[in-house]
């Protein structure tokens, strides 16, 4: 049987590869602890749970509108303009399973083949991956260490090419954790205002943040109606499972995004919207415990690094990931997230998982207990300690 060759241009999320590898381990008997997925270990709250059933007994088990329910897009543009300041009607918002479809569903809307998408490099794989599968090029912008893995415009400007049709923003940024200072947004949006270029911000992990509060680059002048706002439950709420997020944009876009979702899959969960409606109505403290869990293990894991010869890890300001430089272990990152899955029983992602500049680092997941924390930490300090004495 032939497949289309446009399969050949399709990537995907190595952590899912990784987790596959882990768990057949596990079937044989290994332990592993597992940083590699990235997902809230915690339960999703009950109050939101509880609106889900009341949802299920209400008879919220038909299709709803391609864009999402009515009342879940008022609540969600309420609540877009309360948290990001930034005046948002239910027509510019599509509900989706996932925020991960917006991904998809704003480069197929926005995109031609040919032209250019600028995404971040290391980034989160699926943007690459989409961008080529719709015909385009992915064009790198290299996040640098020593930039604090934040970039401006003096980095952006020198990608950009009459073929540049998007700019795909991550803050908190999966996977380095850092996050654009409000200046980044500033000059970033200086730049791209006058341009006929669509801004991706890629907003999932905005309420996983330890320092100051989050921004939106389309709360600056002109941005609003070329920027595509994506945001959700996974993470916010600890709901990987229940498939909710969004997308926030013109009207115009939103209605070409609804049709795509039409074709796909028609609609959202009716009822898994309804909980989504009583995550964003309800009491937001577990929100915060948990993000305070999160600053507790980055703490335990950021120190417990920096105590390993041969490894420096930043403390990231977002998101729950850690990626720390391991180049002085001399060692190539695939071949550090075997060694560390396979003799170790640590499942961890190599930095190239996230584009070739993440070569010289490891992603850690630190959604996780404290406990296995220190284990995988321990684990880890035991093999570079034996490969040292093997390399003596
Ligand atoms: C940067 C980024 N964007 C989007 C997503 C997708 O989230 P969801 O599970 O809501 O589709 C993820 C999930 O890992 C992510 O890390």
């Amino acid at each position: 049987m032939r497949y289309a060759d446009r399969m050949g241009q399709l990537g995907t999320e190595t952590a899912f590869e990784v987790l596959a590898k882990a768990r057949v381990l596990e079937a044989k008997g290994r332990s592993i602890v597992h940083l590699e997925i990235g997902e809230p270990d915690f339960d999703t709250p009950a109050s939101i749970r509880e609106a889900a059933v009341r949802a299920l007994d209400e008879g919220f088990t038909h299709y709803s509108p391609s864009a999402g329910l009515p009342e879940a897009r008022e609540a969600i543009a309420a609540f877009i303009a309360r948290d990001r300041g930034l005046p948002t009607t239910p027509d510019q918002i599509v509900v989706t399973p996932g925020g991960k479809p917006v991904i998809t569903f704003a480069i197929l809307a926005c995109v031609n083949p040919g032209d250019e998408v600028v995404v971040p490099d290391p980034g989160f794989p699926i943007y690459e991956s989409v961008v080529r599968f719709a015909g385009a090029k992915a064009v790198p912008l290299v996040l640098r260490e020593e930039r604090e893995f934040r970039f401006g415009a003096a980095d952006l400007e020198p990608l950009l090419t009459p073929k540049t049709r998007m700019v795909v923003l991550n803050s908190p940024h999966n996977p380095t954790g850092s996050v654009l200072a409000p200046r980044d947004l500033d000059e970033i949006a200086a730049l791209l205002r006058d341009r006929d270029i669509w801004v991706l911000s890629d907003e999932i992990y905005s309420k996983i943040l330890y320092e100051g509060t989050h921004e939106s680059i389309a709360t600056r002048p002109g941005m609003a109606e070329r920027t595509i706002l994506l945001d959700g439950y996974s993470k916010t709420y600890a709901m990987t499972g229940w498939r909710l997020g969004y997308g926030v944009m013109n009207p115009t876009l939103a209605k070409h995004v609804a049709r795509l979702a039409t074709n796909v899959y028609s609609c959202a969960t009716s009822f898994v919207q309804r909980a989504g409606i009583a995550a964003l109505a309800g009491p937001q403290d577990e929100v915060k415990g948990m993000v305070a869990e999160f600053r507790r293990r980055r703490d335990v894991i950021v120190e417990g690094l920096n105590k390993i010869p041969g490894i420096t890890c930043r403390k990231p300001a977002g998101a729950f990931y850690v990626f720390p430089n391991i180049r002085a272990l001399q060692v190539k990152s695939s071949e550090a997230e075997r060694m560390l899955l396979e003799d170790a029983g640590v499942a961890a992602l190599s930095g190239t998982a996230f584009g070739a500049h993440g070569e010289g680092y490891l992603r850690f997941s630190y959604a996780n207990s404290i406990e296995n924390i220190r284990e995988a930490l321990r684990r880890l300090e035991t093999l570079v300690q034996s490969q040292a004495r093997a390399a003596r």
